[in-house]
């Protein structure tokens, strides 16, 4: 069995080799048998070792006499061997003639290396399938600095991330801080000067004063919640309670914000929307799409849409302000995506992916659709989870 094979496969390469003049068998032989830099060896039709030259053994660390009758899955990692690998690779060399794979093998120490193989299926005149040739090259050193040039690049845009990131975070940071300070001086200056100030306006700097340190409070649980999300441990606590209750209080809480901003408010709640949410983690999405509404919307009217959908929850928010470019759209939900200058509006462009991870660990989803000039649609829909999720 053994012995057709090899010469089934000789006759055929030796013909290809010498362009149609034959070179004999046995000078082929001694070529393939003196290569060290690639194992070259034949499988039987079912895959065990039928031949084995010099770069076999050098490389797989088997001599000929081990290795000679014995299944080729054994130079195949354990897990790879266990999924079928080995069988699809001939599977698939006596279907296409030829099979290439890069992969890790497993040397007879147990060392792996990174292996470039091309299995060659051989047939004889008739077109039987007689077994298969197969070339092996340990490329471990290239797959090394390959995987190496992949981690710096993958280091350097960190880098570059993270410099960004702290560019700005300093000026989101500095503005809240600037009017703070602004204020405190102006509060000094007539606490020290000879008028007392009016109750009334001395009260109305102090909450300037506090809305300035809830921003900043804000901006600084943001960074807190990227870290848990990327620690994986942004953890949804369910409760049953009214989503329409939730989606009236984050708008209340923005009342002054709207009205600052002349900005008409719509709130569309037909009825009690109830379910088992997490209420603190979605006020935050709420507030952060009614947030981006007042930012991009332009001062034009803004509406609010919450009710049920059988036993899912949605959500709308709309705006007809700047809109969103087509190319942007899918990127928004980007951690640090922007799609308008830090000099125009203010923002780390964490708020939609915030608002992803939230709605994602309620099992939900958010949609979008938005046309530049015309406005935005934010649609969150989300299981009410009445089982209590
Ligand atoms: N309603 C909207 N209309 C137009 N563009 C929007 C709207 N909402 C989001 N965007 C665009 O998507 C980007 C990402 O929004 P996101 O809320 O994540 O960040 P941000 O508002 O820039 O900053 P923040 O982290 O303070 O929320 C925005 O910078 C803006 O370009
Ligand atoms: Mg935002």
């Amino acid at each position: 069995m053994e012995a057709r094979i090899e010469s089934a496969g000789q006759a055929r390469v030796a013909n290809d080799v010498g362009g149609g003049v034959a070179v004999p068998a046995d000078v082929f032989r001694l070529v393939v048998d003196g290569v060290t830099d690639y194992a070259i060896f034949m499988l039987d039709a079912s895959g065990h070792v039928a031949s084995w030259n010099a770069g076999a053994e050098r490389i797989k660390g088997y001599s000929a006499r081990e290795v000679i009758g014995t299944h080729f899955s054994r130079f195949y990692p354990e897990e790879d061997a266990a999924r079928g690998k080995p069988a699809r690779a001939l599977a698939q060399a006596a279907k296409d003639g030829r099979f290439e794979d890069e992969g890790w093998r497993v040397r007879k120490d147990g060392s792996r290396f990174w292996a470039s193989v091309v299995i060659t299926a051989i047939r004889d005149e008739d077109g039987a399938l007689r077994g298969f040739a197969k070339v092996t090259r340990d490329v471990t050193e290239r797959k090394r600095a390959e995987d190496e040039r992949e981690r710096l690049l993958r280091a350097q845009e960190a880098v570059r991330a993270r410099d960004e990131f702290l560019a700005i975070a300093s000026h989101e940071l500095k503005t809240p801080i600037t009017a703070l300070q602004l204020q405190v001086q102006s509060l000094l200056r007539r606490a020290e000067g000879p008028e007392a100030e009016p109750q009334q306006a001395f009260a109305e700097r102090l909450e300037a004063v506090l809305r300035q340190a809830n921003r900043l409070t804000r901006l600084i649980e943001g960074f807190a919640d990227v870290v848990r999300v990327n620690t994986g441990a942004l953890e949804i606590r369910r409760e049953p309670l009214d989503l329409a209750d939730l989606v009236r209080k984050v708008v209340a809480q923005r009342a002054e914000e709207l009205e600052r901003n002349r900005c008409e408010l719509l709130l569309v709640a037909p009825g009690p929307v109830i379910g088992c949410f997490d209420g603190d983690r979605l006020e935050q999405a709420i507030s952060s799409l009614l947030g981006n509404a007042l930012k991009y919307g332009a001062g034009k009217p803004i509406r609010v849409e919450v009710r049920s959908r059988g036993d899912h929850a949605v959500i709308l928010v709309r705006d007809e302000g700047i809109g969103i470019p087509r190319e942007f759209q899918a990127r928004v939900f980007d951690r640090f995506a922007r799609a308008v200058s830090t000099r125009h509006y203010g923002g780390f462009g964490l708020g939609l992916w915030m608002v992803v991870q939230i709605v994602r660990a309620h099992g939900g989803s958010v949609s979008l659709e938005s046309a530049p000039g015309e406005g935005s649609t934010f649609e969150v829909d989300l299981p009410r989870a009445l089982d209590g999720g």
